[in-house]
């Protein structure tokens, strides 16, 4: 037997920090914030420990917070006061997200990325428009074209209130191309597009269901979201959004998914994000409620595995805790 190889070697104190191959660091990270329009006070979010939907007065309050941790990105989601049919609030003036991010990008430094899609605010809580006969008719299926004007217009009015890039999130074919002439056609050359360009569907969103009360009312997402047993399909979707002129491509979600993350990674020049998604997180939690993982090392071990993969940029709701800890 030959010993005269011997990786162990570079496992000692004094080389392994030399020897590295990935970093993570606070400004890998992206920190998701929930303004919701319905309440004048923060509401702790049950299934997801540490998080909490604000008020529009305290969205600022909350991106500072984020901010002292040495994360600088955040993405706005949205609770309306309202919903209705077609999610017309989406792409209000005085919507939930536009007066945050007005707020927020005027009084603090924090690079705004808001979530655009429609699913927080149609009242069937789905990420478009539907047939009529929705409710009734297994087959149902959001209609893309129509929805496509409607992304057009919501993420024009972020642009509007001040963000720096529109994350559009609701799978409908066309949806980056769409933003993109819209956004240019109203002058926001600027404002940069993080597609979400795989995004599966997949059951690690149940907690953000609960936070951003975005569960479907009836049916399910895989009419226009991936299907978790596809990794080719990835490489289609991906190439579409960079030929509409997506800026950045995100997989979604992150830990189940890291195969799809590296396959992007490989196949793009541009940068790539994995959101690491509510579940991913909850899991995390509860585990560790029950003393059964030490939660400060999977948090990190998770985020440093998702760089590892390829993500140049990650989503998380782990960014505060981790980013105190580098
Ligand atoms: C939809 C949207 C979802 C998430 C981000 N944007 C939910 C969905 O597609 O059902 C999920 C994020 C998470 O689970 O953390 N606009």
């Amino acid at each position: 037997m030959d010993l005269s190889r011997r990786p162990r070697r570079l496992r000692t104190d004094g080389i392994r920090p030399l020897v590295r191959e990935t970093d993570l660091s606070a400004s890998d990270l992206i920190a998701p914030v929930f303004v919701d329009a319905t309440t004048d006070q923060r509401q702790p979010i049950e299934s997801m420990p540490g998080h909490e939907r604000v008020p529009v007065d305290e969205a600022v309050a909350r991106v500072e917070e984020i901010r002292e941790t040495g994360v600088e990105a955040v993405i706005v989601f949205g609770i309306p006061d309202s919903k209705d049919e077609r999610g017309t609030r989406a792409w209000a003036e005085d919507g939930v997200v536009q007066e945050a991010t007005r707020r927020i990008t005027g009084e603090t430094d924090a690079y705004v990325i808001t979530d655009v899609c429609l699913c927080e605010y149609t009242s069937h809580g789905h990420c478009g428009i539907v047939e009529e006969c929705a409710a009734e008719d297994p087959h149902l299926t959001v209609e893309n074209d129509e929805t496509l004007d409607l992304l057009g217009e919501i993420a024009t009015s972020h642009a509007e209130a001040g963000a720096d890039m529109v994350a559009p999130s609701g799978m409908m074919d066309g949806m980056v191309g769409t933003i993109r002439d819209a956004l240019d056609a109203d002058g926001y050359e600027d404002v940069a597009i993080m597609s979400y360009a795989a995004k599966y569907e997949s059951a690690f969103y149940g907690p953000f269901r609960d936070a951003a009360d975005g569960a479907p009312a009836f049916g399910d997402r895989r009419h226009y979201q991936m299907d978790p047993a596809n990794a080719r399909e990835a490489t289609r979707e991906v190439r579409l959004d960079v030929e509409q002129g997506a800026d950045v491509l995100m997989v979604k979600p992150a830990l189940p998914y890291l195969d799809i993350v590296a396959g992007v990674r490989d196949q793009v020049d541009q940068p790539v994000a994995a959101y690491n998604v509510s579940g991913e997180y909850a899991m995390l939690h509860a585990a560790a409620e029950k003393g059964w993982l030490d939660l400060d090392a999977v948090a990190y071990e998770s985020l440093l595995s998702i760089k590892r993969a390829g993500a140049d940029l990650i989503l998380t709701y782990f960014a505060e805790d981790v980013a105190e800890t580098l």
